[in-house]
């Protein structure tokens, strides 16, 4: 079978642009894909960030100064290429300082609809402009969920994707991307309100994801559960009908772990490295994590990390009625790396301030640090609302960190209770969404910590799991190829 050509559009990219895992996944199917010797393109846009970041960019022949029509605006793009960090596959950024040159990733200028949907044009043209007919348009969450649609409809008579078929990967059902239908016009979708959920229409709305979940191929989840869970009331944030509907096209697939970066052997980013058989280079990184977050050493007491967005998917609601009884009561330190909504991070600095010598918040965005909060932590708390996939769960696993997390999504995929009698299990799990389940876990894991026995044990279970995207790009390769068939 000759290689497979796979177009990739994704607001985020790593280390490019990068807000949350959406970002590490990108990167690494396009990483992966070119490894297994297919032929993967991937296009983000030059953000402001990107332009400004120093990285090497070169123009792409051909794709420079082309002027689209979008609705009564004319815009003007160009493609730029850069190397993907430790891979041969380029990235293509889209120049359109109209739509990109802001200071974030993400905008509240009222133009977010087109940002997203220009991005999603310009790959499908990239690939008109250089005659390159993609077996597989793949693309990832609401802000490139319209490619379906546009296949079938703007881009509908163009030969050269005769063949194409397209899957939207679901990293977030939260983020829908509904706009006021008058967007269409600038859309160049005005004519095709027929193609659109039609409910939405009669409210005046349309949404790109329910566009892309309607005509796309295929649909897939990163993780089973998570596919499985959005076809339920409680987590499909009201596309659990059109879900259910197309439950034969919907498969679920794991995110992986990119162990080039996230492994504590031979981690660069942090000062001591360390083995499932000679952890002492873990003991040097908590004190050296401690001393950087300004708390005073100790190796008794166990240090919990955290690295988040502080939004209320993560489940940091049922830190308030727990935390700080235990912070009360017991001899523990607390790391936190996040930043987000207003409220946590109110939360986690009034937290600092009330336990100056147990708990140091960052409200930061930085990736050595997060690194350093993986290997110098002894446990790590993910008490997610709902976790479509969960990356920093994996990550902690292979440093030899407990995860303590709630039973949902790719948490409840990924991670075992640890069962004393039987010596198996990789983290604490628990099930209800409230904080009295939430304490038990961290009873478990406390209890569980005094026995240097028994947490050894569940270290090496963790360290010897293995989420590699060598693996998980083997079942996205086996779905593209299912993709003519569906
Ligand atoms: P989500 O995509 O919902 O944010 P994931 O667990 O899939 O959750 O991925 C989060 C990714 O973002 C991880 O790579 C994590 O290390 C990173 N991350 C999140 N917040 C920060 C932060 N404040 N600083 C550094 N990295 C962060
Ligand atoms: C999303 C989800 C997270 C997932 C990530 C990458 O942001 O919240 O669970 O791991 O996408 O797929």
């Amino acid at each position: 079978m000759p290689p497979l050509r796979v177009l990739l559009a994704s607001s985020e990219v790593a280390p490019f642009a990068k807000t949350g895992g959406l970002a590490d996944v990108t990167a690494a199917l396009t990483r992966y894909l070119h490894k297994a010797g297919h032929e993967p393109r991937i296009v983000l846009p030059l953000y402001k960030r990107v332009r400004t970041s120093g990285i090497p960019l070169e123009p792409v022949q051909g794709l420079q100064e082309i002027p689209m029509q979008c609705g009564d605006r004319r815009l003007t793009w160009s493609a730029w290429s850069s190397p993907l960090p430790k891979s041969e596959a380029r990235a293509w950024f889209i120049r359109c300082p109209d739509l990109y040159e802001r200071e974030g990733i993400y905008a509240t200028d009222g133009d977010e609809h087109l940002r997203f949907a220009f991005l999603t044009r310009v790959a499908l043209e990239s690939c008109q402009y250089t005659r390159w007919a993609p077996d597989v348009v793949h693309v990832h969450d609401w802000h490139t969920a319209l490619a379906p649609l546009y296949l079938r409809t703007v881009y509908g008579w163009d030969k050269l994707f005769a063949k194409t078929r397209t899957l939207l990967t679901l990293h977030n059902n939260a983020y829908q991307g509904n706009f006021p239908i008058h967007v269409l016009r600038e859309l160049n979708l005005e004519n095709e309100r027929k193609l659109l959920w039609q409910e939405d229409v009669k409210n005046g709305m349309v949404s790109f994801l329910k566009s892309g979940i309607t005509y796309a191929t295929a649909i897939s989840t990163v993780s089973r559960t998570y596919a499985k869970e959005i076809q339920g009331d409680e987590l499909g944030m009201g596309l659990q009908g059109m879900l259910k509907d197309r439950d034969d096209h919907l498969f679920g697939i794991l995110n992986g772990v990119d162990y080039d970066v996230w492994n504590p052997a031979t981690d660069t980013r942090v000062p001591h490295r360390y083995t499932p058989d000679d952890l002492s280079g873990k003991a040097r990184m908590k004190a050296a994590l401690l001393k950087r977050m300004e708390l005073p050493a100790t190796e008794r007491a166990p240090v919990l990390g955290i690295v988040s967005r502080l939004t209320a998917q993560k489940g940091f609601d049922l830190l308030h009625d727990s935390l700080a009884v235990f912070l009360q009561r017991e001899d523990i330190r607390i790391v936190v790396q996040g930043s987000g909504e207003e409220r946590y991070e109110k939360y986690f600095e009034w937290l600092a301030n009330a336990f100056p010598t147990k708990v140091a918040y960052r409200k930061a965005y930085d990736e050595d640090l997060a690194h350093w909060i993986e290997a110098g932590s002894d446990m790590f708390l993910m008490p997610s609302r709902f976790e479509p996939c969960g990356l920093n769960q994996m990550y902690s696993l292979k440093y030899g960190t407990a995860p303590i997390v709630r039973r949902t999504g790719g948490l409840a995929d990924t991670v075992s209770d640890w069962n004393p009698r039987t010596g198996e299990g990789t983290g604490f799990v628990f099930d209800a969404f409230d904080a009295n389940a939430l304490a038990k876990a961290i009873e478990s894991a406390l209890r569980t910590w005094r026995d240097p026995v028994q947490w050894r044990r569940l270290q090496q279970n963790g360290m010897a799991t293995d989420y590699s995207w060598e693996r998980q790009i083997l079942k996205y390769v086996e779905l593209y190829k299912k993709l003519p068939n569906l």
